[in-house]
């Protein structure tokens, strides 16, 4: 596995991966990796005949008061996890090769940006979609992965790919989670063990949801309701946001009757986490 810093030193690399193994699968994180991550390198390598991993904490998507100082850092455990699951090449760039100095252009999907997240971390999507499009700029995968975890993201992304007319196929993979059903996340090495528990809250309020939906509940508002009493009840838990929403518009949905984003945001202590699922009703 090589492992690159310079645009330059990726682009030498990818001549060399294109020309023996066809299509390149491209699998972008901010490191910290775990089995999330790691089952998105997964469907890369299964569907591609080379992985591109780029590791990079992109100082653009984060508000003036949040976690970016502190966000973990573990790149030489990340490398040894990357080597291990067959990776050909790992970008893991500094901040002044993705943003040169002065750096001014940035892209932005107006209006989906200031849905969920974009909502209650102004900037954040513009910031995710600007270093994607560098990275996709850079790579020029012909797959790129994506976990369904982050499904505000997926739908900015989409239509970016759409809109800008990036020749690559972007698929969604399915939010992995921990044997009592908290979505990983780098950010729950934040959580203190009561914590860890108290996170849960989460994953209750998105079943709650979509057992009351299995029950034949369509009405938006009352199926939120039912998440709200769930998270109500966990006194740790401060909500950021509840919402039932079209998983591509992200507008928010009276009834659920075509497939129907249920995404939740919410504080544990002094992290912020975020959870969803995916009512299916076809
Ligand atoms: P990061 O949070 O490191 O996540 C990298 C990728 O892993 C994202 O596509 C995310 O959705 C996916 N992922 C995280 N947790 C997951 C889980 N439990 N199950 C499945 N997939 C999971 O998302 C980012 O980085 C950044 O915004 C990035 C796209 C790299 C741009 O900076």
């Amino acid at each position: 596995m090589q492992v690159v810093r310079t645009v330059a030193e990726v682009r030498a690399a990818l001549v060399a991966l294109r020309a023996g193994l066809g299509a390149v699968g491209f699998v972008p994180t901010m490191g910290a990796l775990h089995e999330g991550h790691l089952s998105l390198v997964r469907a890369a390598k299964e569907g591609c005949g080379s992985v591109i991993v780029s590791i990079f904490v992109n100082p653009t998507q984060f508000g003036p008061n949040e976690d970016f100082a502190k966000y973990p850092r573990t790149f030489e455990a990340d490398c040894a996890l990357l080597e291990a699951e067959g990776v050909d090449l790992v970008f893991a760039p500094q901040v002044e090769e993705m943003y040169p100095q002065g750096a001014a252009t940035f892209v932005e999907v107006e209006g989906l940006s200031d849905r969920l997240d974009g909502a209650s971390r102004p900037g954040h999507f513009r910031g995710v979609a600007t270093v994607v499009a560098k990275l996709f700029h850079i790579v020029q995968p012909t797959r790129a992965y994506f976990g369904q975890k982050d499904a505000a993201q997926v739908a900015v992304l989409r239509r970016m790919v759409r809109e800008l007319h990036f020749p690559l196929e972007l698929v969604a993979c399915a939010t992995v989670r921990e044997a009592d059903g908290l979505a990983m996340s780098s950010r729950n090495r934040y959580l203190s063990v009561e914590e860890r528990k108290q996170a849960l809250v989460l994953k209750r309020a998105l079943d709650a949801i979509a057992a009351l939906q299995a029950a034949g509940e369509r009405d938006a508002a009352a199926l939120r309701a039912a998440g709200l009493r769930v998270i109500e009840a966990e006194p740790a838990a401060k909500l950021d946001y509840l919402k039932l929403v079209h998983p591509l518009t992200l507008e928010d949905v009276a009834r659920t009757e075509g497939e129907t984003l249920v995404a939740v945001a919410a504080w544990i202590g002094s992290t912020r986490l975020i959870d969803n699922v995916v009512l299916g009703d076809r």
